[in-house]
């Protein structure tokens, strides 16, 4: 998951690569590096963060046209100096950086090794560097023509970037379920991991395919071939540079920047696709309307926050278009021989669109037929690129590693969809309808009426910061809502959270509760309403302490609980896009308060591009 970056162009390329890794670092940050050529190739590395890379090139001789850089999150060797990329050869002459696995690592290695190669750190991607010099010295051939080789000899994941000392006008980058994106601007090259590395500098792109390599040569136009040699005519494509991607507004952190921001997300979700007097118009789903009509079944596929969506999503759309709908892991769904015919249609849902895992699945849906659809946030990322058809959320660029707008925003799209398909298929009254969309308009109102609540929300996560379990409890569409609250509070506080359907409370987790426990109950929504204050009086009765998300001037739990975070009154149909809100907010605030990395938690990614 790590982030790749190379320059080549007539500026100093470090200034360069030091800003695109700050906008990769989303990606990954066990380590940081960047190798620049000026006659020689320069190496300059370092564990951790971007910053300690800074203060570790700090007054060095960073000069050079040509460079690369990587911010990494480690699948083979600790994060360590050592095994910090960019790697390079024995002799010296190239350097490599690479995003994903080699998976036959083991073998290339110990054959390398036989041959003679000795190895530097404990990564998979050093093997790759190797076999290309490997390759050039015993093939006299050009570094393109080299990777190439090499490229055919590996199985798994890779987006590569590679320089040679004796080719200094030239980068070689490829690509294989990892992303990767060429930008061109003035007589420069900008390879990243994606556009935020480069949006400033360059007014054209071409993304990569799989087994595509580029070649990039100072003042020459791009070349594409896949790794067979094959020559690609480039699909260049207009770049739109946005200069406020990285800026935290007067925000502490991105994440509660991007919290704020829902009611303007959700806005840009719901613009052009539906009206405020109960029109309805989702194109993605108007001209696909016959394979959507026509569905067995719906099979959505994702990872983590994504999958917590398509829970949501089957609720609504088996409510409004009486369709079957299940909700798979994309990690479980792609290894387990999923049964599946031409007449269901698969979903996708994924911020990043790069999720391998969601990736794969779609692999084997297209595989046995199925239509395919992407719900994703990041425009031309893989998963928006592969799918038959897709909706585009319209969240814009979420930065906090832990997703929040991105989430509000994709079950904004699947409301509305389930509300389409139901207009298609006739399961919906017309009346009740416009109701349901003139509701979906008033949303953005609701959310920030839901987000003035948030120095309680401050008071109550100050309060219980100290706590090391916390259990979070709801019903029906506000099941998936628990499951999420819990998600967000174990990804930025390290404290240990579970999600339950509050009627399994008894089933097992009740064994839990003491007065230690905080156990925070979502409880504005009417359904179920009297079995959801049951389950608080049998939270009260083993002394566990509630928190409860309720509706504006709920006085009977708020006599009961413990605290209360009051969100607006509003239709169930919207309870879980106003309860989900205050728990964002209570694990942004116990996070805080612990002191921890909120944007950037230990050990995760923003974009999970490895199994
Ligand atoms: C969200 O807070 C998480 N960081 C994570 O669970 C994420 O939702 C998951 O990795 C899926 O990512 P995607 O939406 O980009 O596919
Ligand atoms: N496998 C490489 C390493 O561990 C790259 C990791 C990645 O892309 O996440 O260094």
């Amino acid at each position: 998951m790590c982030g790749i970056v190379g320059y080549l162009g007539q500026n100093q390329a470090y200034p360069y690569l030091i800003e695109g890794l700050k906008s990769l670092e989303y990606r990954g940050y066990d380590s940081a590096g960047v190798a620049l050529m000026n006659g020689s190739l320069r190496v300059f590395k370092k564990q951790g963060k971007v910053r300690n890379l800074e203060a570790f090139v700090d007054g060095k001789n960073l000069s050079g046209n040509a460079g690369i850089g990587h911010t990494r999150w480690a699948t083979h060797g600790e994060p360590s100096d050592q095994n910090a990329h960019p790697h390079t050869t024995q002799k010296g002459s190239l350097a490599l950086i690479h995003n994903g696995i080699i998976e036959n690592y083991e073998t290339l290695r110990k054959e390398l090794i036989s041959r003679g190669h000795v190895f530097e750190s404990e990564t998979d991607t050093e093997v790759l560097i190797h076999l290309i010099e490997e390759i050039q010295i015993n093939n006299h051939c050009m570094l393109e023509k080299a990777v190439q080789l090499a490229l055919q000899r590996v199985e798994g994941a890779y987006a590569i970037i590679v320089m040679s000392k004796d080719d200094p006008e030239k980068l070689v980058a490829a690509r294989k379920s990892s992303p990767l994106v060429v930008g061109m601007g003035d007589n420069e090259y900008f390879i990243a991991s994606d556009t935020m590395a480069m949006g400033q500098h360059v007014n054209r792109v071409v993304y990569l395919d799989d087994e595509q390599i580029a070649i990039c040569r100072s003042t020459k136009e791009i070349e594409i071939k896949t790794i067979e040699d094959i020559p690609v005519t480039p699909y260049i494509e207009e770049f739109d540079s946005n200069l406020s991607i990285l800026d935290k507004q007067g925000f502490e952190h991105f994440m509660l920047k991007e919290i704020y921001e829902q009611p303007k997300s959700i806005r840009n979700g719901l613009r052009g696709r539906i009206t405020p007097d109960g029109e309805i118009h989702l194109k993605g789903i108007l001209e696909h309307a016959e394979r959507f009509c026509e569905a067995k079944r719906i099979i959505i596929v994702s990872c983590g926050t994504s999958w917590h969506a398509g829970l949501v999503g089957e609720y609504l759309i088996e409510k409004y278009a009486k369709v079957p709908v299940e909700v798979e892991y994309a990690s479980e769904f792609r290894y387990r021989d999923p049964l599946i015919t031409d007449e269901d249609v698969v979903i996708a849902i994924s911020q990043s669109g790069e999720t391998a895992d969601t990736l794969a699945a779609l692999e084997i849906a297209k595989e046995k037929g199925a239509f395919t659809f992407g719900i994703c946030n990041v425009v031309g990322s893989s998963i928006a690129r592969v799918t038959d058809a897709g909706i585009y959320t319209k969240a814009g660029n979420e930065i906090g590693v832990a997703s929040t707008k991105a989430f509000t925003s994709q079950m904004t799209v699947l409301t509305m969809m389930a509300l389409q398909m139901g207009k298609i298929k006739g399961t919906i009254e017309r009346a009740e309808l416009r109701d349901r969309v003139k509701e979906l308009d008033r949303l953005p109102d609701l959310i920030k009426q839901a987000l003035s609540g948030d120095k309680i929300t401050h008071l109550i996560g100050d309060l219980f910061a100290q706590a090391s379990n916390f259990l979070y409890l709801g019903r029906g569409v506000n099941f998936p809502i628990a499951l999420e609250g819990a998600l967000k509070l174990k990804e930025i506080s390290y404290i240990h959270a579970e999600g339950y359907p509050a009627a399994e409370m008894k089933h097992g987790p009740i064994a839990l509760i003491d007065e230690n426990m905080p156990v925070v109950v979502i409880a504005n929504s009417k359904e179920n309403y009297e079995k959801v204050v049951s389950n608080i009086q049998e939270v009260k009765a083993r002394n566990g302490k509630v928190i409860a998300i309720i509706e504006t001037d709920d006085r009977d739990i708020f006599k009961l609980a413990d605290a209360v975070i009051e969100v607006p009154k509003c239709s169930e149909l919207l309870t879980p896009f106003l309860s989900v809100i205050p728990l964002q907010l209570l694990s942004y605030h116990i996070a805080n308060k612990l002191g921890k990395d909120v944007d950037q938690p230990r050990n995760l990614a923003k974009s999970v591009t490895v199994e």
